[in-house]
């Protein structure tokens, strides 16, 4: 198979309902429709009558390709707040204003939004947005208290500018991505990985040749990022050791931010005594300058001097005593020559028990791209080869593997 993917739908027949309060915060909603629509889910949005006085239903129409409700009374309404209840697998309320936050720790059901909540039957996301002051008056704490005892799921307000005039403080509603993001999560199964605690690491480390400059590789952390995002969606415990770069993380991950080989190898050291899998896909510096200088480097007169360079420690290998008996161990061969050859010796050196190895001379694998073709190598040498894919799907198949692992352990 050659050329690129097809995009990703991966939320393709699935009903999501997405309902919007009447907050200001509903003009970005328009754009979490669009993001749910273009993953392939059927979104049903339905709008309070205050929301419908900030944006337009006809906004949301264009976006999803399917009619707004809004009426819980009028002909052709009826029982409309338990047949889309029933379809949904999955409600986000975004934003869910203060007002609404109230009503629905209540229990009451004067509008077609908050009817629904009372009849449906699947997870809830609730996105608050509002004043600062509104969301820390006591009122507001006990509501959003009672909504978690109710079974809610509450994404809590960023910090940051609120809307015009009103400066800055915690209220303003996280951005359509993070809600995204919390909405893959509710849609996917946690069985498999609920409960078990996943370390994974992502990207280059740089390593200081003086104050100003640094020796590292083109690695972007997408792979890493991909598969720390997958496995939070399936339910685990996400540790995400990131190297330098703009990596997005998953929301619910505990990201620790790295620079170093060094650094990295003392974030896996300390992370792994509990966790049930290692997935090593960061790419860290093999060599070091042997002595970094203190100061910056000045072209001078004459030629520079050559450069002097350390081996960094081996990750895997240095962590081999520290990782817990059982832990499924992954890690990834970067290869231009001999690639399964290469593989299988890194499958034996480092004690691992999955190698996901990729050509970095092959078109659309390895660094910087959104997609990789890579074979999976097994400890017992069953070899897996994968069309080319985005590094999503190529997560997915990994965290397939490793759920079976676990199983199997
Ligand atoms: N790795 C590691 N510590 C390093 C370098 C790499 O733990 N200092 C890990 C990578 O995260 C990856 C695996 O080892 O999971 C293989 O990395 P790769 O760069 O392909 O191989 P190297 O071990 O660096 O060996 P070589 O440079 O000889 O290919």
């Amino acid at each position: 198979m050659s050329g690129a993917p097809a995009p990703l739908r991966p939320y393709a027949g699935q009903r999501v309902l997405l309902g919007v309060s009447g907050g200001i915060a509903s003009y970005k909603s328009a754009w979490l429709a669009r993001l749910l629509t273009l993953a392939g889910a059927e979104v049903d949005v339905v709008m309070t009558p205050a929301a419908l006085e900030f944006v337009g239903a006809i906004t949301f129409e264009a976006l999803t390709g399917r009619p707004v409700h809004s009426q819980i009374f009028g002909a052709g309404n009826a029982l409309d707040h338990v047949k889309l209840a029933k379809a949904a697998r999955a409600i986000v309320v975004a934003p869910a204003t203060a007002d609404f936050c109230a009503r629905a720790a209540t229990g009451q059901a004067n509008d077609l939004l908050s009817a629904i909540l009372l009849a449906a039957d699947c997870p809830v996301l609730l996105v608050p947005a509002m004043n600062d002051r509104m969301w820390a008056h006591a009122q507001t704490k006990e509501n959003v208290a009672h909504l978690h005892k109710l079974g809610y799921r509450v994404l809590p307000p960023d910090e940051g500018m609120l809307a015009a005039g009103e400066g800055s403080g915690p209220g303003r509603m996280p951005e359509p991505e993070t809600i995204f993001a919390y909405a893959g999560w509710l849609l996917e199964d946690h069985h498999a990985l609920g409960g078990k605690r996943i370390v994974v690491t992502a990207g280059p480390t740089r390593e200081p040749v003086d104050p100003v400059r640094f020796l590292s590789n083109h690695s972007s952390g997408k792979m890493g990022a991909a598969i720390a995002a997958a496995a939070w969606r399936r339910g685990a415990e996400v540790v995400l050791i990131a190297g330098p770069g703009n990596i997005v993380a998953p929301p619910g991950a505990c990201v620790v931010r790295v620079e170093t080989t060094e650094q990295m190898r003392d974030a896996v050291a300390r992370a792994i005594d509990d966790a049930d899998a290692l997935i090593m896909a960061a790419a860290p510096a093999d060599f070091r300058p042997a002595t970094p200088a203190s100061q910056k480097i000045k072209k001078g007169d004459g030629a520079p001097a050559p450069l002097e360079l350390a081996p960094t420690p081996d990750i895997l290998v240095s962590t081999i005593a520290a990782r817990r008996p059982g832990a499924v161990v992954v890690g990834f061969a970067l290869e231009t020559t001999d690639l399964l050859a290469n593989a299988r010796a890194k499958l034996g050196r480092k004690e691992l028990d999955l190698v996901v190895a990729n050509d970095a001379t092959e078109e659309g694998a390895g660094f910087g791209v959104d997609t990789n073709r890579v074979t999976l190598v097994g400890r017992e040498g069953a070899e897996e080869r994968l069309p080319l894919m985005d590094k999503r799907e190529v997560a997915d198949v990994i965290l397939d593997r490793v759920v079976r692992l676990l199983d199997g352990r």
